[in-house]
Formats: C-alpha cells, sequence, structure tokens
C-alpha cells in the first residue's frame, strides 16, 4: 500500500510526479504529496484526500515553488497516524536537509524516536517515516558522511517493510532508493530516471527499467546508476523491457476501471489461455511450469494460499484438482497460514495466487513455505512482481492491468489459470481420457464467447440493483463450484456498495444462518444446471417459505427456478466446472450497479488499497 514517485532529470519533475501519483491511486488515497528541489531548497506540497486535493490546492494558491528537475511523491494508505496533511508524506527532517517518501512500516520506530527525541529532534507528524528521515540526517551530520552511505547506515538499524526515496538539499544530483518487502521499480531513461512503485508511472517514459530486490538499495548520482545491497555489495543492475501498453492504464471511455474491467473479460479469459492449449491433440501447455511438472506429478498434497478474492479463485481451484486430478487440496489464508507452524512435507507443492504479486501476506506465506522446504508455484498477474519472483516457477493470467480495487478480470483469469494447470497435471497422471480432455478444452474455449453473451445481462442486474440499493443486509448462496462464488459476490458487494453481506454454502444455512432470513432480506442464489440442482431448488424453497427475496442466477430457459425467484438472472448454459466463469460476471455487475446507486466512490472504496503490501 501507498506509491511512491521519484523523478530526476531534465524534465519538469512536477507533472511526472502527479500524473505517476495518479496512477498509482490505487495503493492507497487518503493522502498525497509532493517535493521538489527548489532553488537550492525543499518545497513541500502535501493534502488530506487524493491527488486532485492536492492538485488543486497548488493551482489556486501555491505555484511559485513547484518548478525543479528532482523531487519525489506519495499516495498514502494510512498506517502509523491518521488521514491529514500534517501526516502525509514527503516528510522533512528536523534539519530540512532531508526528505523522504516511504510505503511499508519501520517497527522499531518508537526505539528510534525515543533516541531522536532525547538528542533534540523534534517530530511534527505521527509517523514512522518522519523518524526515519531524522535518523538518516541524525547519521549523515555525525558520521560525515554522504546521502546514500547515510541512507544505508539507517537502514541497518531499521527492522521492518519498505521502499523509499531519499532526497538531500546538500546533493542536488543524487537520489536515493531501498527496499526490503515493498516494491520499486526505476526506469532508465537519456540522462533522466523514474521511479515508482510499480511501472504504470514510467512506461509512457521508457520501457528500459530494473526492480530492485529486497536488501538492496539504487544510488543515482550524477546520471549513472548504481546499484549495491544494504550490506555495501556492489551489484549489476539487471534491465528489463516493459511489455505494459498505456491504453491499459485509462478506462476507454467507461465511468469507472471496475466496469472497463469486468468487460474486458472476453479478451482477458482469452489471453490467459492464449498459446496455452491445442484440442486437437488435447494437451495443455503450460512453458512456465514444464520443469515441475514430474513434481507436481508425484506430490502427495497441495496447498493453496492467498488472500481475499485470490482466495476465492483458490479455492474454486480446491473443486477443479479434487473433480480432475484427484489429489488432496488445502486452501489457506496466507494470513493465518504464515503465523502458525504449518506442516509442511518436502513433497507438497505450494501454490501462491496473487494478482498484484505484491501482497505481504501471501509472499511471506511463499518463503515459510520455502523454508519448510515446499516447491512452491505462483498464479499471478503482475508480470515481475515479488511473488512471481520468489517462486520456483509459475503461470502469469496475462489479464492486463487491473486497476479498480475490486478484483474482477484478476478473478476469472486466475481460475482460467488453476484449470489450465489442473487439466496439464490431470493429463500428466493419464486421470483424464483424450476424449473427455477434449470436451473440456472445446468447452474451456467457448468460454470467452459465453462471458461476451452473458455481459448481456447488465441492464437486468441494474434494474435489480436500483430495487435493492438501501439493502442493509444480502445473503449469497451457493453450492459445489458455486460456493466459492457466494463468497467472491458477497466480498465484492461488501467492499464497494459498503452493504454488509455474506455469502455460505448453501447446505450450511440450515445450521444456524437461515435465522437472518426475512421479507428483508435479499438472497442471491447461484441456481445454474448441475448435479447439485435439485438441492439447490430445495434450499431455494426453504428460503422463499421464511419470506426472503430471491434474487436467482439461473441457467437461460429454466422455467422451474423461474417460478420460484423473485427475480432472475438468466445467464448461458456451460458445464458444472466452466459455470464460475460464466456466473461471476453478474455477481460482479450486481455489486457495481448497487455502488452505483449508492452514490459510492467505485474505484477507491473508502478505507482499501489495491495491493495490500502491509501484514
Ligand atoms: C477484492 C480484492 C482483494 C484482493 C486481495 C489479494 O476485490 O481485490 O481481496 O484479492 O487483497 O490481492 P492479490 O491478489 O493482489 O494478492
Amino acid at each position: 500500500m501507498c506509491g511512491i514517485v521519484g523523478y530526476i532529470g531534465n524534465k519538469e519533475a512536477w507533472p511526472v510526479l502527479v500524473k505517476g501519483l495518479e496512477r498509482l491511486e490505487y495503493r492507497g488515497y487518503d493522502s498525497a504529496g509532493v517535493a521538489i528541489l527548489h532553488g537550492g531548497n525543499f518545497s513541500v506540497y502535501k493534502k488530506k484526500g487524493r491527488v486532485a486535493e492536492l492538485s488543486k490546492f497548488v493551482k489556486n494558491e501555491n505555484k511559485e515553488n513547484i518548478f525543479g528537475g528532482v523531487g519525489i511523491a506519495h499516495t498514502r494508505w494510512a498506517t502509523h497516524g491518521e488521514p491529514s496533511d500534517r501526516n502525509a508524506h514527503p516528510h522533512l527532517s528536523s534539519g530540512g536537509d532531508i526528505v523522504i517518501v516511504h510505503n511499508g512500516i519501520i517497527e522499531n520506530y518508537l526505539s528510534i524516536k525515543k533516541i531522536l527525541t532525547e538528542k533534540g529532534y523534534k517530530f511534527i507528524s505521527d509517523t514512522d517515516t518522519e523518524v526515519l528521515a531524522n535518523l538518516i540526517e541524525d547519521i549523515k551530520k555525525n558520521a560525515r558522511v554522504n546521502i546514500d552511505e547515510a541512507v544505508r547506515l539507517a537502514l541497518k538499524q531499521v527492522v521492518g517493510a519498505y521502499a523509499i526515496i531519499v532526497l538531500s538539499k546538500d546533493d542536488p544530483n543524487t537520489m536515493v532508493i531501498a527496499k526490503v518487502g515493498s516494491p520499486v521499480v526505476i526506469g532508465m531513461g537519456r540522462g533522466e530516471f523514474f521511479v515508482a512503485s510499480d511501472a504504470t508511472p514510467i512506461v509512457e517514459y521508457t520501457k528500459k527499467v530494473v526492480y530492485l530486490e529486497d536488501r538492496e538499495m539504487a544510488i543515482i548520482k550524477n546520471k549513472k546508476l548504481t546499484i549495491k545491497t544494504i550490506d555495501n555489495k556492489i551489484k549489476n543492475p539487471y534491465f528489463q523491457k516493459l511489455q505494459m501498453k498505456i491504453d491499459e492504464l485509462e478506462k476507454g471511455g467507461f465511468p469507472h476501471f471496475m466496469l472497463k474491467e469486468i468487460f474486458d473479460q472476453p479478451r482477458s479469459i482469452e489471453d490467459s489461455m492464449r498459446g496455452r492449449i491445442n484440442i486437437k491433440n488435447a494437451v495443455v501447455k503450460l512453458g512456465g511450469i514444464e520443469n515441475y511438472l514430474d513434481k507436481l506429478v508425484n506430490a502427495k498434497r497441495i496447498l493453496i494460499i492467498a488472500c481475499g478474492t485470490s482466495w476465492h479463485a483458490g479455492l474454486e481451484a480446491k473443486y477443479f484438482f479434487e473433480e480432475f486430478s484427484l489429489i488432496p487440496v488445502g486452501v489457506e489464508y496466507a494470513s493465518e497460514f504464515r503465523y502458525r507452524n504449518p506442516v509442511i512435507y518436502k513433497d507438497d507443492i505450494v501454490i501462491v495466487i496473487s494478482q498484484s504479486g505484491e501482497t505481504a501476506d501471501t509472499l511471506a506465506a511463499l518463503q515459510l513455505a520455502k523454508e519448510k522446504g515446499a516447491t512452491v508455484l505462483g498464479i499471478c498477474n503482475v508480470v515481475g512482481a515479488s511473488i512471481p519472483r520468489a517462486t520456483d516457477a509459475g503461470i502469469y493470467t496475462h489479464a492486463g492491468p487491473e486497476i479498480g480495487v475490486a478484483s474482477t478480470k484478476a478473478f476469472t483469469a486466475q481460475i482460467t489459470a488453476l484449470l489450465l494447470l489442473c487439466l496439464c497435471l490431470a493429463k500428466e497422471k493419464n486421470i483424464l481420457n483424450k476424449k473427455r480432455m477434449k470436451e473440456l478444452l472445446t468447452e474451456l474455449e467457448k468460454i470467452p464467447k459465453k462471458v461476451k453473451e452473458v455481459l448481456k445481462v447488465d441492464e437486468v442486474v441494474k434494474k435489480i440493483a436500483k430495487e435493492f440499493k438501501n439493502a442493509k443486509n444480502f445473503i449469497f448462496l451457493g453450492r459445489g463450484y458455486g460456493f466459492p462464488l457466494a463468497l467472491e459476490g458477497a466480498l465484492k458487494l461488501k467492499e464497494i456498495s459498503y452493504i454488509h453481506a455474506e455469502g455460505f454454502a448453501m447446505g450450511e444455512m440450515k445450521h444456524g444462518s437461515i435465522a437472518l432470513v426475512d421479507e428483508n432480506m435479499p438472497v442471491v442464489f447461484i441456481a445454474t444446471k448441475g448435479p447439485l440442482y435439485e438441492k439447490v431448488v430445495s434450499n431455494m424453497m426453504e428460503v422463499k417459505a421464511r419470506k426472503g427475496k430471491i434474487i436467482a442466477i439461473l441457467s437461460k430457459g429454466d422455467k422451474n427456478i423461474k417460478k420460484i425467484a423473485d427475480y432472475v438472472i438468466e445467464i448461458p448454459e456451460t458445464s458444472d466446472v466452466m459455470m464460475p466463469f460464466i456466473a461471476s460476471i453478474p455477481l460482479q455487475l450486481l455489486a457495481y450497479y448497487v455502488a452505483l446507486f449508492r452514490g459510492c466512490d467505485i474505484d477507491k472504496p473508502r478505507n482499501l488499497a489495491k495491493s495490500v503490501t502491509v501484514e
């Protein structure tokens, strides 16, 4: 969480930094700030709220000092200290020599703060970051070292996670960047450098980038880049070419990124399977994990680890793997797994799933699984992010940048990749014969078209959303492949509309939760045709008998359910296993339109950030 941007070069830094912050706002939007080196001093502008507030403030009153070719900027997701102008980054040191932006948490900041306070340092904010600014200033002054060495020595005292960019007014041609745990990427232009939490603020200026590894720092001095470890070992920069396109970062005529991303799913699902299936030969080819197929075949168990929506994709995968590759699967919340003493065997396969590839808990769980000797595979969307770099091997989902905070196309791309992995394993284990494999792949290939078709329910869902925009609660119910979808439907609704919602395994209702149902309770049923259809109908009757308002997602033409439900959303028929690809779409649309009618900030829901890089 939090986004950081830096620029050093011949351009005016301000517009580069502000545009960069807008791109990174998905990481947090409690406050925004910019520091520019202007006339030998730092001009620092910061404001509670969005980047737009900061721009408005500067435009109206404070233009004069924003000119200069060196600067840093920050968009915040608050951890230490409430969202306010005072706690907004960048933070200056007491003497005004150092300015810093920081993404992460300095865990031992209180003990450092105590020592610095005794030395006479004054603190304006409640943040851990201001402590680091003063620590760097203190070391620089007392050890009489230059800025890069002062940063390095300070970081040796620091415990926690960080990506930082530091400037010193005494050394105007130097920018220092360092990271542990939080991501940072450096773009190299002609005589200029761009720094950011991810590549989105950089891509329009240069495609040549280097991702810093943990415990590395970069020093840009007199237009030259040096990379070393915090232990002072020089490293060779490893430059990569960005594949990202700028139009993927724009709304493209849609009012919100979330709606754009929902409608992008026929394309994103297709891209997730592109080049990976061969129906004629009934094979799935996953280049990234090819060398690990033997290990997969011999594994006694798969453990899937993720958070939030990615966890729901993992739960779908449990059903895939158990049905087609006959292997036991455990699905774990990364935040729980990492703090237990999980029993892991050397022949376990651990699969971590993450859209961003930066989720702190998932990354820590991955590291724990590796320490315990498991083989770790990743399913990730963001190329080059920390998680895919830390796994043994993996599959990219190729959904393209997902910018709306609520995950939509990442979920369907994740289940596509996971189903492909499962089918690949089933083939290797000779569990599926060629005919069955061909049938499944043929059906999978049709999914993008069916998703295009299901998107036509847009207007129907909009009407239903309008009816329920003032609901206080929602229940989502599913069985089998529908159960993870029920959890996902509830999560989508609560995170962007702030309506309390819960998802349940339908059969569990009568063990307590059905007590919630009365005439005011909207209950969304995933009620498509499948092996558990009869049971779904019975559960629906139970809710109807208690006067719940039934919204059913059903297979096209199902007259039976139409008679029972109060509201229906018909979706194209497909096999039970492929149903989650299709039925997730109306759930996403329902959340979107309810939030729209409630006037919520859909792409930037309160209290959330897209990339959860703190634990
Ligand atoms: C919900 C959502 C979150 C993420 C979760 C994990 O819409 O987006 O629940 O799924 O924070 O993030 P990643 O997949 O980036 O690890």
